[in-house]
């Protein structure tokens, strides 16, 4: 059995999570229940990044403070995970209290061994990104390089981290680890932002006072993202040297957005080499979800709160749309129309119209119970090609993080099912008395194959699959095709009712005007 701990960014609690954030978190999520069903013993990490400035003026706004502030948003973010059915193993608040130690602890460790100096900072502060840049990155610009949003000047004594002192040995670590940093295209980008210069970093604020404190200097409080980072090894009980650290670390994937790329893989693996501790096997960038090509937002006639979504579509139909929608490494579209879509195509009439036409037909020709008979033809060889070949494919696509190629197999093998009746006829075999034996075997090829997809399915979708188990009688989620047996299948709601595209778009109007 082997370990596999896998992380998703922790997020901001500044206001409510968007159907883009929420894409992290599923994937993550998905990818988790998979290594699980394989037999890994899987540690899956979120949480909340809680220290950032412009939370600390978001509490002000809202006439609270920091921690009332957070504490409300944060419930919200734990009850969303709930709702769409996270099944993380911890949940790390950069304010808990052994995260602020360790911390500490790490700060005033690389303080006292060099990699931290104090001198005086000067240059330009997004807080939006909560990144520091010098005249040069801005490049005579007073925006954001990142986000393109104004920059804040900041001048202020600081303490640094002497990130420049590792710039020639995370080149190299990156050139010979190919997989470090996923999908390639990014890692390219990295590769030539490092060589272009590693400056040292600036770790510490003066300026507002939301934040861990220096402990040997309280006027200071460290640098958000020295404090976010460290989150990974600190959720494992560092800088203890515990079970689970030494069980867990280091990570074999920290799950990323596009945006947050080069706070994962030039800040963080610095650190840990100040550190003196392994690097994570993988940071993966996942692309994003856009709203008409731009960033998620409130907009008419869009409703992006994936509690809504939710109640709306039920929570499977959410985590399906936004794994199904951004393919690797590239943007997706997110509109509730294109939702809508798919829902109505791929899970209301791929899907739910085969488990619906097989749970009928059992009933119908067979009074439910329906046995294996031996008697093939040539579609059935081809139908269990296909579902061992889709087993394949699909799992090998999870294990490089490839989790719309892997709906995208799972979803043609279901499109080759239904083919599979049309090719049958079952209700022609069923017209002759003769055909008995081989309409049983059409059946229960039937039957194995929805057992399968819902095998298959159950990483992304865990509640359909077991909905789908209940019909067609079985708990099995082995994935290899079994020919012999029986299923005694049992009718229920359709698993995915059909939308009203206009009707529906109308409603969305009304509730976001
Ligand atoms: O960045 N589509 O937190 P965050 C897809 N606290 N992903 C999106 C998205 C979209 N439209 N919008 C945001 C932070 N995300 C830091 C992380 S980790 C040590 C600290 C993703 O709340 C974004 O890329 O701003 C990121 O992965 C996650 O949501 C959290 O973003
Ligand atoms: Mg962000």
């Amino acid at each position: 059995m082997s370990k596999y701990y896998i992380t998703t960014p922790i997020y901001y609690p500044s206001g409510r999570l968007h159907i883009g954030n929420a894409y992290t978190t599923v994937a993550a999520d998905a990818v988790a229940r998979f290594r699980r069903i394989m037999g890994d013993e899987v540690f899956f990490l979120t949480g909340t990044d809680e220290h950032a400035q412009k939370i600390q003026r978001k509490a002000a706004e809202a006439g609270k403070s920091p921690k009332q502030y957070v504490d409300e948003i944060v419930d919200g973010i734990v009850e969303l995970w709930r709702v769409l059915n996270i099944s993380y193993d911890k949940f790390i608040r950069t304010t808990d209290d052994y995260h602020v130690d360790a911390v500490q602890k790490i700060f005033t460790r690389l303080h006292e061994q060099g990699d931290i100096y104090k001198s005086e900072y000067e240059g330009w502060y997004c807080t939006p990104c909560e990144a520091f840049w010098t005249e040069t990155q801005l490049d005579g610009g007073k925006v954001c390089p990142d986000c393109g949003r104004p920059v804040e000047q900041a001048a202020e004594e600081s303490y640094f981290f002497r990130m420049s002192r590792y710039q020639e040995r995370l080149i190299a670590h990156i050139e010979s680890h190919p997989e470090f940093i996923q999908p390639a295209s990014r890692r390219n980008e990295m590769l030539s932002f490092i060589k272009s210069g590693l400056e040292d970093l600036c770790v510490s604020r003066t300026t507002f006072d939301w934040g861990i404190q220096v402990p040997f200097d309280e006027k200071h409080v460290v640098y958000v993202w020295l404090d976010a980072l460290t989150n990974y090894i600190n959720a494992l009980g560092y800088p203890e040297n515990t079970a689970v650290y030494q069980k867990f670390w280091p990570a074999d994937v920290h799950l990323v957005g596009k945006d947050i790329v080069r706070f994962h893989t030039v800040i963080w693996p610095t650190i840990l080499m100040a550190l003196d501790a392994p690097l994570p096997k993988q940071v993966f960038a996942h692309g994003w979800l856009l709203l008409d090509g731009g960033k998620m937002s409130k907009s008419r006639g869009n409703v992006v709160d994936p509690v809504i979504l939710a109640e709306k579509y039920g929570v499977d139909a959410v985590r399906y749309y936004v794994l199904r929608e951004v393919a690797f490494g590239a943007d997706g579209n997110f509109s509730n129309e294109l939702m809508i879509q798919r829902i109505n195509s791929d899970l209301a009439n791929d899907l739910g119209n085969l488990v619906s036409r097989t749970v009928a037909m059992a009933e119908k020709y067979f009074g439910g119970t329906v046995a294996a008979s031996g008697a093939a033809a040539a579609p059935d060889d081809d139908l269990k090609a296909l579902a061992m070949e889709t087993d394949g494919s699909s799992s090998d696509a999870i294990n490089k993080l490839l989790l719309s190629n892997a709906l995208a197999d799972i979803w043609r093998f279901i499109s080759r099912t239904n083919k599979y009746i049309d090719e049958t006829t079952p209700w022609i075999l069923a017209g002759d008395d003769s055909q008995r034996p081989r309409l049983a075997q059409v059946i229960y090829n039937l039957c194995e194959s929805i057992r399968l997809i819902a095998a298959m399915i159950q990483p992304f979708m865990p509640d359909t699959a077991d909905k789908i188990h209940a019909r067609t009688g079985t708990d099995d989620i082995g994935r290899t095709w079994n020919d012999g047996g029986e299923f005694t299948v049992s009718k229920g709601p359709a698993l995915f009712p059909r939308i009203d595209l206009e009707k529906e778009i109308a409603e969305l109007e009304r509730l976001t005007v």
